[in-house]
């Protein structure tokens, strides 16, 4: 690495993140079934219609996991806990088997020195409560709310910090207006009420947690730098109903209480009734704000209906995601985002990373120069003022990456996905010589 730990304050944590469904193996410890199950098995929606029934089994293997992440020299671990195997119905009885493994789970990394950073909720709905709607029903800040409480009842007094959701473009936009995600639908209308309900269920859980004495909440959104594909004043409406859509939205929402008018414009017919009086809920006072950041879209003016808006084709170098590597864009939003709505609060950058198509034998040296490039374009955006207080890489070790299956390989740590061997790749070791040998 380019970077040494005098670059960085005293006090700046470094860590890695991993979630639930991706990692731990669904099929085991009495977890129920969740929307991402049924949305694999329906074909065309995942790469060979894989799940996340066995994945990297951290389910079992959780300690060796934990022992890779103190061998790094993390100080933080971003982890999530499966609303489906906590409570298999969505509602109702938890499932004891689940909690205790988050208990064990979280013990396990106090005793080897690691900040817990807890994620509520990624992505794994309960398949009764997507039964119900999921999202698009007016019942889920309630339900979440006790999803919420069953967790950090149990291991709320000993996380470092905790978000509701993870991702909430994901969870409202992607999954429900583009269809590439569970429950993958297409329809404006359950885009608009998910969405909303989103920002509600964040605020209720906020509102659980507070009132459990917890400290240290946050939001964690993800952004896209919208580039326009050209000067043409239809293309630059274009790129910025683009970028309130996916990044100006949510924030709007937690910080402003109000939502972008070029979002209104599509969205508003659809919301919920007297949606506007829900912004007090929404808008809890938080702690931190999380950044998960990758790369940036070229966006042009599409004829049609709202948003009228396609994607104009990548030209920068790539990912094995297909993504432009594109570090400015991480500079820019930690200071836009703090200029624009969180002010003073720490900014984390909560995701970042990129996939690679390694092999336990070839150095993945081209992560080691995205996270380099990634790197130094926080440590433009900390000159510039803004408060970024820590950087967390996606991934720890290769996992299932969604409605792409086990293809994409994010992981600082190889996994061979049919005997399940962990092998630390030379991005790991790159980071762990850092981090370990020169700590804060
Ligand atoms: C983010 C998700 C994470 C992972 C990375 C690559 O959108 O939060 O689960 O899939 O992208």
């Amino acid at each position: 690495m380019d970077h040494t730990r005098t670059d960085f304050p005293d006090g700046f944590l470094f860590g890695v993140a991993t979630s639930a469904y991706q990692i731990e193996g669904s099929q085991f410890g009495g977890a129920g079934p969740c929307h991402w199950d049924s949305f694999a098995a329906t074909p065309g929606n995942v790469v060979r219609a894989e799940d996340g029934a066995l994945a990297c089994d951290h389910y079992h293997r959780w300690e060796e996991d934990l022992d890779l992440i103190a061998g790094l020299g993390a100080e933080v671990y971003r982890f999530s806990t499966s609303w489906a195997r906590v409570l298999p119905d969505g509602v109702g009885q938890p499932n004891v088997e689940g909690l205790d493994f988050y208990d064990r789970l979280v013990d396990g990394m106090l005793a080897r020195g690691i900040k817990p950073a807890a994620t509520l909720y990624h992505w794994e709905l309960p398949q009764p409560l997507a039964d119900r709607g999921g999202w698009r029903n007016a019942d889920m800040p309630e339900w979440f709310a006790e999803f919420t409480e069953t967790v950090m009842r149990r291991i709320g007094d000993r996380v470092w910090s905790a978000a509701p959701i993870n991702e909430p473009w994901c969870v409202g936009w992607l999954s429900h207006f583009d269809g590439a995600h569970a429950p993958g639908l297409r329809d404006i209308r359950a885009t608009a009420r998910a969405m909303h309900h989103i920002l509600k269920s964040h605020g209720r859980s906020i509102e659980v947690m507070r009132g459990l004495g917890m400290k240290n909440l946050g939001a964690v959104c993800n952004f896209e730098w919208a580039e326009p594909a050209s000067d043409a004043p239809e293309d630059q409406a274009a790129a910025r109903r683009y970028d309130a859509i996916y990044n100006r939205f949510f924030l709007g929402g937690l910080f402003k209480g109000q939502y972008p008018a070029e979002v209104l414009e599509g969205l508003e017919p659809h919301l919920p009734d007297s949606w506007q009086d829900d912004f007090a809920l929404i808008g809890q006072p938080l702690d931190w704000l999380g950044v998960n950041y990758y790369t940036r879209q070229r966006i042009r003016h599409k004829d049609g209906a709202w948003p009228n808006y396609e994607p104009a084709g990548p030209l920068l170098p790539l990912t094995q995601m297909g993504w432009e590597i594109y570090p400015d864009g991480l500079r820019d939003f930690l200071i836009r985002n703090a200029r624009d709505y969180s002010g003073d609060l720490p900014i984390y950058v909560t995701e970042n990373g990129m996939a690679n198509a390694d092999t336990p034998e070839t150095p993945d040296t081209a992560r080691i120069d995205y996270l380099n490039a990634h790197l130094h374009a926080v440590r433009q955006a900390m000159d510039a003022r803004a408060p970024v207080a820590g950087y967390f890489v996606w991934s720890l070790m290769d996992n299932y990456e969604w409605s792409l299956g086990y293809e994409k390989r994010f992981g600082l740590i190889h996994v061979d996905f049919d005997s399940l061997a962990r092998t630390p790749k030379a991005s790991y070791d790159a980071l762990a010589r850092w981090w370990r040998d020169t700590p804060a």
